[in-house]
């Protein structure tokens, strides 16, 4: 499977839109952070976008592989090519406790766990 990371002039917004039906309301609080600092990449399998790649220029990552495509690998290659493509000394990632398939995905490129966040909704 050939999987390219799309250096495109797409706007963090429109990456953003495209694959908002797919993103849990519990990454909205993202868009900010994201939307200021971060450099997007379409990742492409032949002609076809089949998720997307970020990094902010303090070094957070984010990913989202659509639904039909996850599970092959795809997020895992995709993050070990935005980082030789974008070189900085670390990276991070925040990852719900309700996401293990990302936690996954991230332990078994060695990244280790560093915080815990602490948060409290009023009802
Ligand atoms: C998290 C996400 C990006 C993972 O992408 P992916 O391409 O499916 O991940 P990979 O195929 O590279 O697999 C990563 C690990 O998760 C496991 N995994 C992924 N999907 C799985 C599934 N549906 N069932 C069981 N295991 C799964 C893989 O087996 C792998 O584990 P391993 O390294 O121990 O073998 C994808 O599920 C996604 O886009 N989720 C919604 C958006 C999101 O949560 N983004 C991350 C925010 S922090």
């Amino acid at each position: 499977m050939i999987l390219v990371l799309a250096e495109t002039d797409f706007l963090f917004e429109k990456v953003w839109r495209m694959f908002s039906q797919y993103r849990k309301m519990t990454y909205n609080n993202f868009y900010d952070r994201w939307r200021l600092s971060s450099k997007a990449f379409l990742i492409k399998i032949h002609a076809e976008f089949v998720g997307y790649v970020l990094i902010t220029t303090r070094n957070e990552i984010g990913y989202l592989i659509l639904p039909g495509w996850q599970n092959k690998g795809i997020g895992k290659k995709a993050v070990i090519l935005l980082m030789q493509k974008v070189k900085r000394k670390y990276y991070w990632a925040l990852i719900d406790n309700n996401n293990p398939f990302s936690q996954r995905l991230i332990k078994s490129l060695g990244f280790k766990p560093t915080a815990i966040s602490y948060s409290w909704n009023r009802r």
